[in-house]
């Protein structure tokens, strides 16, 4: 029996769909406990690329259990096409009766917001995440299991004059005049219509509701029983509501702490951190490594680092281990595993942070302090050497050995395996 956690030690697009998928292979059960639509976990089968969204990475695993907690925020269209993928790849989906619905409201007001905040826009993926939580925490809107029944989704929208307040802020923000982007729900919507939002949600009433029940009580039986359950995060520890660098996050907790509140389960065998072995990060925020210039985009075209689920090219820089030191520390993390390696190989140097130095190594990292943060950096000799099929760890460069060897002794964590290409296959565990 195992208890694993999966997160993103970095910005996020760490590589964890490819992580999750592999320990999968192991795992009963898999879980997705938050963020929503904004995440995309790539995952490449026998050369075919699968772009997941909201369920767990486990739905393209034949036989493996998924299961999307109350702590996620759910897109109906999203989800219910990647229910279509779990069948087709054999798994089984259950969806959690109370998680909360995104509906295309929620989207506008995103997208207005963000226009609303002109300079200082946060770079959001338009997915309506913040706008969802918001709701959520006011104790408000749709929840997958109201789509049991039309007159249920109708009292959640209209309770307490709801529907029209969201209506009253998207005029305020102007959201008429705002580009909101409904494209990959394949449906035509007017966001501010009560009625088509309603017939919008039970349009996926047939879809969803065969899959719903208590996954909090499955998982705690499971649990229980002896099975392996592997909790995957989306997003990354330093895009966490509370320990990012504010107002650059996104809305939920993307720390093993989100896995205890969402599930009341506080016991686990390993929280394990992916982490980039450089750094990039999408939307706007601080980026104290970031370079702009040749190495970021040569980083960039060698590392393919177009966002998953808005395209947008992401920025790049060198690794930050200062900042991933601090989001182990804050996540829980206690295994590393570094991700993309080869893409540094064919660089003469490489540079590692290792530290600011206006901040201290035990500061609290904040916007404010980050965001005029002073980079120091250790530098290194890079490897020329082709890894991508090497097998043993032992048969790595020297020089990538020493690279991750950095890593372990700045962040005090273990690296226990290094991505070394987008295939299943292309993973060296290091003791095993
Ligand atoms: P939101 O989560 O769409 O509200 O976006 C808030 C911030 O988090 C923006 O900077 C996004 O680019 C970033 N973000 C959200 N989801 C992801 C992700 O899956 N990977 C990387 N960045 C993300």
């Amino acid at each position: 029996m195992s208890v694993q956690i999966v997160l993103g030690a970095q910005w996020g697009d760490d590589g964890k769909g490819k992580i999750v998928d592999t320990i999968s292979e192991n795992s009963d059960i898999v879980v997705r406990f938050n963020g929503g639509g904004n995440a995309g976990h790539t995952i490449v089968v026998d050369g075919k690329k699968e772009a997941i969204h909201i369920c767990p990475s486990g739905i393209i695993r034949e036989g493996v259990v998924n299961i999307v907690g109350p702590g996620v925020v759910f897109d109906l269209a999203v989800g219910s096409s990647e229910l279509e993928l779990a069948k087709k790849y054999g798994s089984t989906v259950l969806l959690d009766h109370s998680t909360p619905v995104v509906i295309p409201m929620h989207r506008a007001l995103d997208a207005g917001r963000e226009v609303a905040a002109g300079k200082i826009a946060i770079g959001t993926t338009k997915r309506g995440i913040g706008p969802a939580y918001g709701d959520f925490w006011l104790r408000r809107g749709v929840r997958l299991n109201d789509l049991t029944n039309k007159r249920l989704v109708q009292e959640a929208l209209t309770q307490s004059g709801y529907f029209d307040e969201l209506c009253a802020i998207a005029k305020h923000l102007g959201v008429d005049n705002c580009k909101v982007d409904l494209s990959d729900l394949n449906i035509e919507i007017d966001p501010m219509s009560l009625d088509q939002t309603v017939d919008w949600c039970m349009k996926y009433a047939d879809s969803i509701v065969p899959n719903l029940g208590d996954t909090r009580g499955y998982v705690h039986n499971a649990i229980q029983l002896g099975s392996n359950v592997l909790f995957e995060g989306a997003q990354g520890i330093l895009l966490d509501t509370m320990h990012g660098f504010r107002p650059y996050t996104t809305s939920s907790c993307c720390t093993a702490a989100g896995v205890s509140s969402t599930f009341g389960v506080f016991k686990f065998d390993r929280v394990i951190g992916v982490a980039k072995a450089y750094s990039t990060r999408v939307g706007s925020g601080p980026f104290p490594t970031e370079l702009n210039n040749g190495v970021g985009e040569r980083l960039r075209t060698q590392g393919k680092e177009f966002g998953t689920t808005t395209g947008r090219p992401r920025r790049c820089g060198w690794i930050d281990m200062h900042a991933l030191s601090y989001a182990c520390r804050m996540g829980g993390i206690t295994d590393l595993i570094v991700t993309k390696l080869d893409v540094l190989s064919g660089f003469k140097n490489l540079q590692m942070c290792d530290g600011y130095a206006n901040i201290s190594a035990e500061k609290t990292l904040t916007g404010m302090s980050v965001a005029s943060a002073v980079p120091q950096y250790l530098k290194v000799p890079g490897w020329s050497d082709d890894i991508t099929k090497t097998k043993l760890f032992e048969d790595l460069p020297i020089e990538s050995r020493a690279y991750l060897n950095e890593i372990e002794l700045h962040t005090g964590i273990p690296v226990d395996a290094i991505g070394i290409g987008p295939e299943r296959d292309q993973i060296i565990w290091k003791n095993r």
